[in-house]
């Protein structure tokens, strides 16, 4: 039974029992309209404690019920019932009360929770909006303004905050149902008059707010259509009584949910949690303890993850070449620190006791008791074979060797530390202590527990991980090589910087490749190009704009000039010089430059990433199309609301990406384009990478 109702003197109990997570499928549906009508009828029951077992309270509609017809009892009916309930119901959160939990709560006329809890309605995650009164009975409670924020941003409250904005009515401590059963009787002691959401007037003091917040969400969450939607239906709260305000919410969440964003959002949501699962390595493997992390080399990727485990509470041995470079490390981890002290989410002396657990030393030795070590120096095999030989000898037997390579083999630093079953690699994006992804790599010889650790670590460092193998820049950096390589291409036969920029832009990413290039540094650009010199073909060694600019000088927004000139507000301006540099080239090349179109951008850059994406999978580089996916939402920008090249490639259809592929094929070169045989088997037998 999904839903069981009890009775304990005159309080009845409705108990959800649907693990892991309480959604509200049909059956937990079906059972609270159940439970609702015994509580009505029972003339022995005088109040309705809504509790939840296992982890959590609700967390929400079932998801993977979207996209299929919707079977009654609706939501939007059980919410009804609960609320226009005579007896008083009260709603008992622990854990998570999420999406529809939330509005389950809101309809109930009182909510306690445990001081562990957390509230929230994330519907705009997946790409809609809360359809089940949230929208109407949240800034009826809690006002219009901290309504928006919740539900436009998605982000769930701990109970305290709950509890200070008036969404919850007490916090409780202790056991829960113990609490809720006195809770109910008090309420019904003291002859409290029920409270119904659905009644309050949402007042709204600053009628532009609508209009402001939505500007300013075409701004931080360009091109996703929720957001959007959101603050239209916060708005009919203030316009219509409940009932009209719901049917206006339901109807506006139904076009959502029915969209091609919320099918990419929500096949976001378990990409996210299908890439935790590694295939063939059992759930019950056993993972090593990480206590104490040390990271090799406090350049900046070295700091960032250095504050991925301290912001945790893992203690970190930071080992440097000399004083200097630590002080600047520790220096750089105090000032990003400081702006949450600044924003008043972090106190002085939380921060120095932070900054306390980092252990900066220039000595090996410092290693001998740590579990897991994280080598983050210059890219550059020797450097990192010489870093290896020594961590295979200073760290205590079983301690995990970790690489941050972004390209290098790591078979090869495996042999050299003596320890390969030690050794793999965590290949982290700058900023680390920002970016969600971590691509864990797995090397030839790395043990089972080693991987299951990693993932393990990644998750309690809040990071997506996700398992690649090895090759040439694992699975983020090698797919991204060859959208580089059509961009040079695209330049020398016509396109200008700007042009590609905007293409890539306009297609949801938040820079172009020359702006981001600009940002990283022409010269870097230019030191992974020499390292990679002898796997690229003739065609990209002559594709040489990088070497021109860097030879100018031009490394970017460093020197206020790249592809782009800069101001000293760091404004980019196209700069005619570049184009004439490039024009120079293509003539020198001998290559007739054209006009091309914004759509043959587009399907190279694009296409020659997911073509290579296939091959990935089919190597067993990537185990399956989800990691892939993961990997470019959470690390490369890829717009969520399009689910990842390999969805998106579904979507549009992979015969047409096939057909495409072999157009530029001949126009290019098959070297470039030709179909890699798994794309080509699924699109001719009418598949999807996820339709196999
Ligand atoms: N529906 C279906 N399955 C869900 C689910 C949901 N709402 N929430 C979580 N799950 C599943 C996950 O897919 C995962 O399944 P597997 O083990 O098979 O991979 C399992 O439950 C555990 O989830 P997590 O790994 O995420 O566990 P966690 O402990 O790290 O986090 C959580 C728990 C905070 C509840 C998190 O799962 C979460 O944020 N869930 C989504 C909540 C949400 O978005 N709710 C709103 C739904 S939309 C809605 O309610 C619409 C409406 O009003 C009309």
């Amino acid at each position: 039974m999904s839903v069981t109702f009890t009775k304990r003197g005159r309080i009845g109990i409705a108990t959800v029992d649907n693990p892991p997570v309480n959604a509200l499928s049909h059956a937990v549906r079906s059972g609270l309209v159940e439970a609702v009508a015994k509580a009505d009828a029972d003339p022995e029951v005088k109040a309705l404690v809504l509790i939840c077992a296992g982890r959590t309270f609700i967390a929400g509609a079932d998801i993977r019920e979207f996209g299929r017809p919707l079977e009654a009892p609706l939501l939007n009916n059980l919410v009804d019932d609960l609320e226009k309930s005579t007896k008083p119901f009260i709603a008992a959160i622990h854990g998570t009360a999420l999406g529809g939990g939330l509005e389950v709560a809101l309809a109930c006329h009182f909510r306690i929770a445990l001081p562990t809890a957390r509230l929230g309605l994330p519907e705009v995650k997946l790409g809609i909006l809360p359809g089940a009164g949230g929208t109407q009975r949240l800034p009826r409670l809690i006002g219009v303004e901290a309504a928006l924020q919740m539900i436009t941003e998605g982000n769930d409250i701990p109970a305290a905050k709950a509890k200070a904005i008036g969404l919850v009515d007490e916090i409780v401590e202790g056991e829960l149902l113990m609490a809720a059963l006195a809770f109910a009787e008090k309420v019904l002691d003291e002859n409290r008059p029920i409270r119904r959401t659905g009644e309050l007037i949402a007042k709204v003091e600053n009628p532009a707010i609508f209009d402001e917040t939505k500007a300013a969400l075409a701004k931080r969450q360009r091109g996703f259509l929720a957001p959007q939607k959101c603050v239209d239906a916060v708005k009919l709260s203030t316009e219509y009584p409940i009932a009209e305000g719901s049917k206006l919410e339901y109807e506006l969440c139904i076009g959502l949910m029915r969209g091609s964003q919320s099918k990419a959002q929500r096949h976001a949501f378990f990409a996210e949690r299908e890439v935790a699962k590694v295939p063939g390595l059992p759930d019950d493997t056993a993972v090593r303890d990480v206590k104490t992390v040390a990271v090799i080399g406090p350049g900046a990727m070295g700091t960032g993850i250095a504050l991925c485990f301290i912001n945790v509470g893992i203690p970190v041995v930071l080992v440097g070449l000399d004083q200097p470079t630590l002080d600047k490390s520790i220096g750089t981890m105090r000032k990003i620190l400081g702006s949450n002290v600044a924003k008043g989410s972090m106190t002085q002396e939380a921060l120095d006791a932070r900054i306390a657990t980092v252990t900066p030393t220039t000595d090996y030795a410092a290693l001998k008791d740590v579990d897991l070590v994280i080598e983050a120096v210059f890219e550059d095999m020797a450097v990192k074979k010489d870093v290896f030989a020594k961590l295979g000898n200073a760290t205590k037997p079983g301690a995990i060797l970790a690489t941050n390579t972004s390209y290098l083999n790591i078979d090869e630093l495996a042999e050299t530390s003596g320890r390969p079953a030690d050794v793999v690699g965590m290949h982290f994006f700058n900023p680390a202590n920002v970016m969600r992804l971590l691509e864990n790599v797995r090397g030839a010889k790395t043990a089972p527990d080693v991987l299951a650790t990693v993932m393990k670590v990644g998750k309690t460092i809040k990071k997506v991980s996700v398992l690649s193998g090895v090759c040439d820049g694992f699975i983020g950096n090698r797919m991204l090589a060859k959208r580089s390589r059509e961009g040079m291409f695209l330049l020398e036969e016509g396109a200008t910087p700007w042009q590609i920029d905007k293409v890539l832009y306009d297609f949801g990413f938040a820079m172009g490749p020359y702006q981001v290039a600009d940002l990283a540094g022409i010269d870097v650009q230019y030191a992974a190009r020499q390292a990679r010199w002898n796997l690229l073909s003739d065609r990209e060694h002559k594709a040489n704009i990088v070497d021109q600019l860097f030879a100018l000088g031009r490394y970017g927004q460093k020197t206020g000039a790249g592809y782009y000139t800069y101001d000293d507000k760091r404004k980019a301006t196209p700069d005619p010089a570049t184009e004439q540099l490039i024009l120079k080239h293509s003539a020198a090349r001998g290559i007739t430059r054209r006009k091309i179109d914004d759509t043959e951008i587009r399907e190279r850059l694009i296409y020659a990433m997911i073509n290579e994406g296939a091959k990935i999978l089919e190597e067993g580089v990537a185990a399956r199309p989800y990691d892939i996916d993961a990997v470019w939402m959470n690390g490369f920008g890829f717009p969520t609301y399009l689910g990842g090249p390999m969805f998106y490639a579904d979507e549009i259809g992979l015969k047409t990406v096939y057909e495409a592929l072999l157009k530029y094929s001949e126009q290019v070169g098959a070297e470039f384009f030709e179909p890699s045989p798994l794309l080509k088997k699924l699109a001719l037998e009418g598949k999807g990478f996820y339709s196999k």
